[in-house]
């Protein structure tokens, strides 16, 4: 069966679309199942925010076609890693969950890279380019470690 991981921010154009380009690219397709959304409703069916796409396509790849979709409590039955990026997005998502095994399934992205840090990844929706540039560099380490893992089926 294949692993799922679904990449969690608060609108789903700016950091979370970012995560799952990322770690797609890291992945083989044929085992794993990567998707995002927010927890938010802001912006579902949006395209990411063009300086995500752009940033993206910096590094080879096309987040372009991927539209906003909002979390909801079925998501918990669907993914077996759900990362949320920030403190607030994993409160959110805390906050729907129905049981221990659900709560298991949450995790703040950079603390796979640095355990108990509560290491945020820092929205850039309201800030400039640098802003992206330093997200894709957090994610792109995250997403290094995440996929070192499945892949030793360890995670
Ligand atoms: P994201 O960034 O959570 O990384 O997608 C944001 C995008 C939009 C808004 C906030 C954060 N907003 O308030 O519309």
């Amino acid at each position: 069966m294949k692993a799922k991981i679904l990449m969690v921010c608060l609108g789903n154009i700016c950091r979370s679309p970012l995560a799952e380009g990322i770690l797609k690219s890291k992945l083989d397709t044929t085992y794993f199942i990567v998707d995002s959304c927010g927890t938010s409703n802001y912006h579902i069916g949006g395209k990411p925010d063009t300086r995500s796409i752009e940033i993206a396509k910096n590094y080879g790849i096309d987040i372009s076609k991927q539209r906003a979709a909002q979390f909801t409590v079925a998501h918990f039955d669907t993914f077996d890693y759900i990362y949320a990026m920030d403190a607030s997005n994993y409160k959110n998502i805390i906050q729907l969950a129905r049981n221990s095994e659900d709560k298991q399934k949450v995790r703040l992205i950079m603390e796979e890279l640095y355990p108990n840090s509560g290491m945020e990844v820092p929205d850039p929706y309201y800030g400039g380019e640098q802003g992206f540039e330093d997200v894709y560099q957090m994610l792109d380490k995250a997403c290094n470690r995440i996929s070192e893992r499945l892949l030793r089926a360890r995670i």
